[in-house]
Formats: C-alpha cells, sequence, structure tokens
C-alpha cells in the first residue's frame, strides 16, 4: 500500500523539481568569437525560449588563485572580475561565502537561481494542467449523468427511517466541506486572478478580489483543519479496508451496473473519499502551513531526507533527492506542492460532491437531516442497516422492489 503510494509521490515532487538541473543540453555553439563568453546566438536562443547547455557561464566565475598579488606590479585587485562574482552568486558556486550579520540563512541567498524555474512551472504547468484537469472532470461528470442518470433508489421507501450521521458528524462534515469550497475558490483566484480575471474583470476587481481572497484564504484553514481532524477521529473506525471492499470493486459499486453490493457504514468508494481526504487534506495542511508561516516550517529537505533513507527514488530508477536547500527553494517546493495535491483533491471532490447530490437518490438526506428511509440504506449499506437492525433487537424486514 506504502509503496506505491511514496512512488506516486517521488515522482510528483521530480516533476515540481527546479527544471534548470534537467534541463536537455543542446550542442555547444562555437564560442570562440566572444573567447567562451556568451554569444548573440545564445541570447537569441534563450529568447526564443529554447533550452540551452548553461555550464560555460556557470563555471565562469573567476580564479582567485590565477589571480597577480595585488601588492605586485600589474597587480590585480583579485581573481575574479564583477560579473564573475555575481555569476558565482547566482549559480551557488563554491569559491563565494557570503556572511550576513542578520537574517540567517534566507538573507544569505543573494540571488536564488530556482525562482526563475518554479515561475514558469506555476504559470506553466501547474495552471494549464491544473485548470484542464478540473474542467475534464467536470465534463466526465456531466457525460456520465447523460449515459447513467440518477441512480435510483430501487425498492419502494417504507417511510421508516434510520440516524445516519449524529449532529456532531453533519456538523464537521458541512465545517469541512464549507471551509474546503472557499479554500478552494479563493486559491483559483490567485492562480487565475491575473491571467483569466484581470482581463475580464478589470485589474481593480482582480486587486480587490485578491485582497480579500488571500484574508479568507489564510483564515478558513484553521476550520479546514480542524474539522479535518474531527471527522479522522469520527470516521476512521468505518474506513478500515475489509472483505466486502472486494465485492463492492467487483461490481463497480453498483455505480455502472443494476447489482447493488452489500456494504456496512462506508463502502469501498467512500473509503477511498475518506482516505483521499485526509491523506491529500493533510498534505495540503502541512504545506499550507509552511506557506503560512514563511521559512519557519521547511520540510522538503527532511522528507527527501527520508524517502533517500527508503530507498525511494531507486524505485523508479531515480537518483537520490536533493537534501541540501536554500530557504528559498523549500518554499517554491511547498507551493508547487500544495497547489499539485490541491488540484488533486478537487478533482475527486467534484466527483464526490456529485454523488453526493445530483448523482444518487436520497443521498444528500444523510448529510442533510441525517435521517435515511430503510430503502435507501438496504440499497446501498445492507450490512450495516443489518447490524442496526441487530443491535435495536429488530427482525430484518423484506424489502419489496419499487414499481
Ligand atoms: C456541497 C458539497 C458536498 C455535498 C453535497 C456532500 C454530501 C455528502 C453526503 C450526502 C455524504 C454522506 C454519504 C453517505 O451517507 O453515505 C458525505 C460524506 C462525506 N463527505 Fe461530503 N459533501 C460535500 C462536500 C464535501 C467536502 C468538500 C469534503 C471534504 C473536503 C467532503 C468529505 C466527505 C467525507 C470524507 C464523507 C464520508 C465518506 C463518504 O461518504 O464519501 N464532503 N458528503
Amino acid at each position: 500500500m506504502l509503496r506505491p503510494f511514496l512512488t506516486v509521490l517521488t515522482l510528483v515532487l521530480l516533476l515540481t523539481a527546479p527544471a534548470s538541473a534537467q534541463d536537455t543540453a543542446a550542442p555547444a555553439p562555437d564560442r570562440s568569437a566572444t573567447g567562451g563568453a556568451q554569444t548573440l546566438e545564445d541570447i537569441l536562443a534563450r529568447q526564443r525560449g529554447e533550452k540551452i547547455d548553461d555550464t560555460f557561464r556557470r563555471e565562469a566565475t573567476g580564479d582567485p588563485d590565477g589571480a597577480a598579488a595585488m601588492a605586485a606590479q600589474l597587480g590585480t585587485l583579485g581573481g575574479a572580475s564583477d560579473s564573475e562574482i555575481w555569476r558565482a552568486l547566482r549559480y551557488g558556486t563554491d569559491n563565494i561565502s557570503v556572511n550576513v550579520s542578520a537574517g540567517g540563512d534566507v538573507a544569505q541567498v543573494l540571488i536564488q537561481d530556482g525562482g526563475m524555474a518554479w515561475y514558469e512551472f506555476r504559470k506553466g504547468p501547474l495552471a494549464t494542467y491544473g485548470g484542464w484537469g478540473l474542467i475534464g472532470v467536470l465534463g466526465f461528470l456531466l457525460v456520465f449523468f447523460v449515459l447513467r442518470g440518477r441512480i435510483k433508489i430501487v425498492y419502494q421507501q417504507t417511510g421508516r427511517t434510520v440516524t445516519r450521521f449524529k449532529a456532531i458528524e453533519r456538523f464537521a462534515h458541512w465545517m469541512l466541506a464549507g471551509s474546503f469550497i472557499l479554500l478552494g475558490l479563493t486559491g483559483l483566484f490567485t492562480m487565475f486572478g491575473r491571467t483569466l480575471i484581470a482581463p475580464l474583470l478589470g485589474k481593480e476587481f482582480n486587486a480587490t478580489l485578491l485582497v480579500a481572497s488571500k484574508f479568507v484564504h489564510n483564515n478558513v484553514a484553521w476550520p479546514f483543519m480542524i474539522a479535518l481532524v474531527m471527522v479522522f477521529i469520527m470516521w476512521v473506525w468505518h474506513n478500515i479496508p475489509n472483505r466486502t471492499d472486494l465485492t463492492w470493486f467487483a461490481q463497480a459499486g453498483g455505480i455502472v451496473g443494476s447489482k447493488h453490493p452489500p456494504a456496512k457504514k462506508f463502502n469501498a468508494g467512500q473509503n477511498i473519499i475518506f482516505l483521499s481526504v485526509i491523506i491529500l487534506g493533510g498534505s495540503i495542511s502541512a504545506s499550507g502551513l509552511s506557506l503560512l508561516f514563511p521559512y519557519e516550517l521547511p520540510m522538503f529537505a527532511k522528507t527527501f531526507a527520508i524517502l533517500n533513507d527508503m530507498g525511494a527514488p531507486g524505485w523508479v530508477g531515480m537518483a537520490p533527492l536533493p537534501t541540501e536547500m536554500a530557504p528559498q527553494e523549500e518554499m517554491q517546493l511547498a507551493q508547487a506542492w500544495h497547489a499539485i495535491v490541491g488540484f488533486v483533491l478537487m478533482g475527486i471532490i467534484l466527483a464526490h460532491i456529485y454523488i453526493g447530490s445530483l448523482g444518487m437518490e436520497g443521498a444528500y438526506d444523510a448529510m442533510g437531516s441525517g435521517e435515511v428511509d430503510e430503502a435507501w440504506a438496504r440499497q446501498h449499506h445492507s450490512l450495516w442497516l443489518e447490524e442496526l437492525h441487530t443491535r435495536d433487537g429488530q427482525a430484518p424486514k423484506d424489502a419489496t422492489p419499487a414499481e
């Protein structure tokens, strides 16, 4: 169970890592005319957005040992020119050591090259795949609804109800749902405000919306995390995988065919929703806290070190993950991870909202009033209904199929 999850985790993390190290190099052009410095072709290629092997610049950081002594005739002020020193700072070359008296590790980084890769990743693949991914999920649900229609209650409604969720459970669910929807929307505004909202509704509107979004996003994170803990405590026992899950999967949960496999309080599909909410919601919360308290809670280098110790990168044929990172790089990874996992959970939750409302007759009552008709309970959670009857000392009742 853990191994495939970590493999996926590692893959995703690698995709989010600053791209500079993974750049593929084009054949080195002839730079003899500039004495090895960059040529007009290099500049034009960069402007065209092509990837160039920049080791010739990365490594051109002067030679302090080769410098003539300052006091000697025609002595120099050092072995590196200003541009070589700035280059060494940019690429973090060893022969440059920066000492700062305040600001700690963060202030010690004068130029952080990964910022550009992060920026390109955020406005490029992250926004594109994330945005289209969500639209894809909505499209899929629409097609599914058209083809499958609403899942109806097959037995005649009995008028007898059983309590599915107590008030405290419904309170926690709606706190989780309300906060997640607000977090999702404000997160999307933050990501797409400049590219989609500003051109449509104006920069001023976008600016006001984003200031409000940031306030909401930062504060609503707390009720989300509290609700996550409440839901975990109340429902974890009902979500431990069991043998009935296999039948449920074999019959595709009754979602596709017309059979309705037996299930306890939560069926295997709901186990998946629950686990996704806990694991992905927990991961979004951890990376969100790291972003909320900048530089105070770095977690990627430590996580990578644990994954390396487990040998996780080797499972997918990768070299060990970096464990030395600039504080800024930690923040860039936290943002990328927060958004990727956020998009994945939003997709899953869209499907959950569909099935809990439009997609299944009678489902909403479970979270609305907390009471469901026995006919619904028998169809979707037969083992759970039997358990309730046994607990209350009631004889099982026959169900009448609806006309
Ligand atoms: C308007 C939005 C939503 C609606 C209409 C909705 C509806 C429901 C319903 C009807 C159930 C009970 C299903 C049953 O009785 O078997 C449920 C359960 C649950 N909901 Fe929601 N929900 C919404 C949003 C959310 C959100 C945003 C989250 C988490 C971020 C969430 C997490 C859960 C979990 C973990 C369960 C228990 C497992 C499951 O039934 O899948 N819900 N929801």
